[in-house]
C-alpha cells in the first residue's frame, strides 16, 4: 500500500471544542477508504481539515501535519486553492451552479486553464461521460443545471469536480440525498474512478461501505478507534467499539425495559427464557440477554427474528459472555 495522504496528530477545535483528537492514519493511494462513525464523531471534521475548508468555519483551529504529495496543506502559507483543486469534494446534496449543464463543468477548466471552444466540448464530454450522465444529457447540454433531477444533479457535480483535474476525491456521504438507483449509479461511478483517484468517502451507511471501500477509518467521539484493510475491519474487527457500531448501533442510546441473564443456559432451553421474558413485554418494548452459550449466540437471534421479533444488537461482552438486544 503506497500512502498518498499522511495525517499525522491532528487535533482539530471549534471554539472549545475538541472534534478531532490526536489523529494519525495513512490513506492509500488510488483506494477508497471509508470514514464511518456515529453522527457527531468528527467525520465531516476530518474531510474539512483535508482540504482546509476548515478555514472557512470561524472559530475553528487545527494543530498537526496533513502531509500531501510532500507538502503540508495545514500550513498557514500554502496556496489553499490549489489544495482545493487537488482535491474535489462531493458535497452531501448537490449544489449545481445555477448555470447550463455545460457551463457547470467549463466553469473551473476556465478558471485554471482556459481552453479554448473545441478543447472545452471535449472535456465537457469527457467527464460527463466519466461521471455516467453524458448519454442522459448530450441532447440538451445548454438547459439549467437546476432542471436534472436530483440523482443526475449529483453525477453532474461529481463531473464538475473531476474536470478540474483533482488526484484526490472526498464525499460527504454523497448519496444520503438520492433514492436508491442514484445512490447505486453514485457508487458505480466512484468504484470505476478509484483505479485513477484516491477517494476519501464519510459515510453512515454500513453497506455503502462495505461495498465501496478498501481500507476503513473508524471514528468515536473525536478519536480514531480503528483503522484498517475493510474485510478485516467489517469481518473481524480489533475493537469491541467497532463491532457494536457495525452490529448497527450503539447500545448506549437503547432504553432496555427488561433483562434475562441467562448464563449457564443452553440451546435450546436459552431460546426457551428468551421467549418466556419476551412474552411478558408489550410490543415494541426491548429486551437484553446474556448467555454465555456460544450456539446461543447465532441460534437466538435466529429464532427471534423468525418469530417476527427485531435483533437490534449481537455483541460479545467479554471473552465468554454476550449480549443480544431484542425488540418485540
Ligand atoms: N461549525 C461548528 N461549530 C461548532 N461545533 C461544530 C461545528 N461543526 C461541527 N461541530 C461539532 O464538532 C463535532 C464533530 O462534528 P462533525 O460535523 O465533524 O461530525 P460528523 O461525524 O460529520 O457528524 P454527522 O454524521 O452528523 O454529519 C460535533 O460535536 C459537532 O457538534
Ligand atoms: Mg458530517
Amino acid at each position: 500500500m503506497k500512502s498518498h495522504i499522511s495525517i499525522q496528530d491532528v487535533n482539530a477545535f471549534y471554539g472549545d471544542h475538541q472534534a478531532l483528537r490526536n489523529i494519525t492514519v495513512e490513506i492509500p493511494q488510488k483506494q477508497v477508504t471509508a470514514i464511518i462513525g456515529p453522527s457527531g464523531c468528527g467525520k465531516s471534521t476530518l474531510l474539512k481539515c483535508l482540504n482546509r475548508l476548515i478555514d472557512l468555519t470561524d472559530g475553528a483551529s487545527v494543530s498537526g501535519k496533513i502531509i500531501v504529495d510532500g507538502i503540508n496543506v495545514l500550513n498557514g502559507s500554502i496556496d489553499v486553492t490549489d489544495v482545493r483543486r487537488k482535491m474535489g469534494l462531493l458535497p452531501q446534496k448537490p449544489n449545481p451552479l445555477p448555470m447550463s449543464i455545460y457551463d457547470n463543468i467549463a466553469y473551473g477548466p476556465k478558471l485554471h486553464g482556459k481552453p479554448g471552444k473545441k478543447e472545452m466540448d471535449e472535456i465537457v464530454e469527457k467527464y460527463l461521460k466519466i461521471s455516467g450522465l453524458w448519454e442522459e444529457v448530450k441532447d440538451r447540454l445548454k438547459s439549467p443545471a437546476n432542471k436534472l433531477s436530483i440523482g443526475q444533479q449529483q453525477r453532474l457535480c461529481l463531473a464538475r469536480g473531476l474536470a478540474v483535474e483533482p488526484d484526490i476525491i472526498l464525499c460527504d456521504e454523497p448519496t444520503s440525498a438520492l433514492d436508491p438507483v442514484s445512490s447505486q449509479h453514485i457508487e458505480q461511478q466512484l468504484l470505476k474512478l478509484k483505479t485513477n483517484y484516491t477517494i476519501v468517502i464519510v459515510t453512515h451507511n454500513i453497506h455503502q461501505a462495505m461495498r465501496l471501500a478498501d481500507y476503513v477509518i473508524h471514528l468515536y467521539l473525536g478519536e480514531l478507534v480503528e483503522h484498517g484493510h475493510a474485510n478485516e475491519v467489517f469481518e473481524n474487527p480489533k475493537e469491541e467499539r467497532t463491532r457494536a457500531y457495525i452490529n448497527g448501533t450503539f447500545s448506549i442510546d437503547l432504553k432496555i425495559d427488561s433483562e434475562a441473564n441467562l448464563k449457564g443456559k443452553m440451546c435450546p432451553f436459552n431460546f426457551v427464557y428468551a421467549k418466556q421474558a419476551l412474552h411478558n413485554l408489550e410490543d415494541g418494548k426491548i429486551l437484553k440477554i446474556i448467555v454465555d452459550d456460544p450456539t446461543a449466540v447465532t441460534e437466538v437471534p435466529r429464532g427471534m427474528e423468525a418469530d417476527g421479533h427485531k435483533v437490534l444488537i449481537v455483541k460479545e461482552i467479554n471473552k465468554t459472555d454476550w449480549e443480544i438486544v431484542i425488540q418485540k
